[in-house]
């Protein structure tokens, strides 16, 4: 499963970046607008820090608007990957972006059938959310399983991205449900780096070896 960050903050993309996990990035309006630069200017940003697939989201509503501004905005970098809601609109768009070789993210995934419309029209990606289900008691990771398995029986090709991850349970049951990619704010990338049991272990070995060597071992 890939690790792609989910935002548009420089500072994170490059702290993120230099851990060496992380394989690629989504944006979508509210992060972009968080920032308060130009969209045009962000991606490029973002394209120079991670070397990988940069998810760019249209801001159109209707169809050709969307395809046109999708042209743009994939015009930016060879790594942009245009992202378009799940409407009757984006799919639209979707179909007509994907004939002309422009790869395609589906957002606002909120089913099973929906995914199925994505893969359809030739989306690159589809975005199920799974944060967002679970804050209305549904089940987001079930939803992610559902898709993944539609796919393999279908043989879609259309990659699996789980979006919306709140915490480090969703990140292992997305992997454990099939997602190819897993999107991860920053705060939660951190997150999955700890463990009492890491940090108490590590304090204990580093004592024992000080009692014995004080001295920092010299450097080769
Ligand atoms: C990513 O592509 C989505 O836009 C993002 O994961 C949504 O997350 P949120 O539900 O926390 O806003």
């Amino acid at each position: 499963m890939k690790f792609f960050l989910d935002t548009a903050n420089l500072e994170e993309l490059r702290r993120g970046a230099a851990l060496g996990v992380i394989d690629g990035v989504t944006t979508n309006p509210s992060l972009i607008a968080k920032e308060g630069r130009p969209v045009e200017e962000r991606i490029l940003e973002i394209c120079g820090i991670v070397d990988g697939d940069v998810s760019a989201e249209v801001v159109a509503v209707e169809a050709d608007r969307m395809v046109e501004e999708g042209r743009r905005l994939a015009a930016i970098h060879r790594n942009v990957v245009v992202k378009v809601p799940l409407t009757q609109d984006g799919i639209r768009a979707t179909s007509i972006l994907s004939r002309e070789g422009i790869r395609v993210n589906v957002t606002l995934c909120f089913s099973p059938v929906q995914a199925i419309l994505a893969a359809k029209a030739g989306a690159y990606i589809v975005s199920p959310f799974a944060g967002r289900l679970d804050d209305l008691a549904a089940n987001g990771s079930e939803l992610i399983r559902s898709i993944a398995e539609v796919y393999r029986i279908q043989g879609f090709r259309t990659q699996v991205l789980a979006a919306s991850l709140r915490s480090p349970l969703h990140v292992f049951e997305a992997a454990r449900a099939g997602a190819h990619i897993a999107t991860l704010p920053f705060k939660l990338l951190d997150m999955l780096f700890h463990h009492p049991l890491t940090s108490k272990g590590l304090e204990k070995f580093l004592k024992d070896w000080r009692e014995v060597f004080p001295e920092p071992p010299a450097a080769v």
